[in-house]
């Protein structure tokens, strides 16, 4: 089967693309990192992609007038690469309606709560406050509501009596390095499936 060739959308550290990165070293893994973009030029997860020779692209969104003549760069730059899927893994800005039309269904992202509790960029403290005894990581696809489109797999943490917000995002954390390459599996096998 043809691997799918994905972009990862980052703006910081990139734990979650080094759990794509290392599962698609299996050469089983149905996807291949095509592209990782940046919004941040020293954001760590750059660095991890060029260390495994993937190609990196930074787009200084601040050089731009807009959201949208942003978001049409990205769009250009991820289709001229020939990605067909887009991963956001703690990228932190908010997409035009436009650029999530052009990728209906083609967008997913990974939330560190169970959604649809706790949406927002809050979601680790506001789930520890609200004093709810489980929470955990959702992968879902991206629509125009944030952190509302269907979701794709879940993995739940239990909170403890002593949790602070470090402790449970570092246990949530663990979680999610499992279940995006999970989840990115089963989209792409489905994507295999439609295009074979
Ligand atoms: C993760 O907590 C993820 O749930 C959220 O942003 C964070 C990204 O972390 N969307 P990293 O850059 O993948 O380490």
């Amino acid at each position: 089967m043809k691997k799918i060739k994905i972009a990862v959308l980052i703006s910081g550290r990139g734990s979650n693309l080094g759990a794509i990165i290392e599962a698609s070293k299996d050469t089983s893994f149905p996807a291949e990192i095509a592209l990782v973009i940046s919004n941040k030029k020293d954001a760590g997860g750059l660095i991890l992609a060029q260390e495994n020779q993937i190609p990196t692209v930074f787009i200084d969104h601040k050089l731009f007038d807009n959201r949208a003549q942003f978001d049409q760069e990205l769009t250009k730059v991820i289709s001229d690469s020939g990605c067909e899927l887009v991963c956001l893994a703690g990228f932190m800005r908010i997409l035009s309606a436009d650029f999530i039309r052009n990728w209906n269904n083609k967008i997913i992202n990974i939330h560190p709560s169970l959604l649809p509790s706790f949406k927002g960029g809050n979601a680790v403290e506001d789930a520890l406050n609200y004093g709810v005894k489980i929470s955990g990581c959702t992968v879902h696809y991206v629509i125009e509501e944030v952190d509302s489109g269907e979701i794709i797999d879940q993995i739940a943490v239990e909170i403890l009596e002593n949790d602070t917000k470090e402790s449970l995002a570092a246990r949530i954390l663990e979680k999610e390095h499992i279940l995006y390459p999970r989840a990115l599996k089963k989209v792409c096998e489905k994507i295999q499936t439609k295009i074979s």
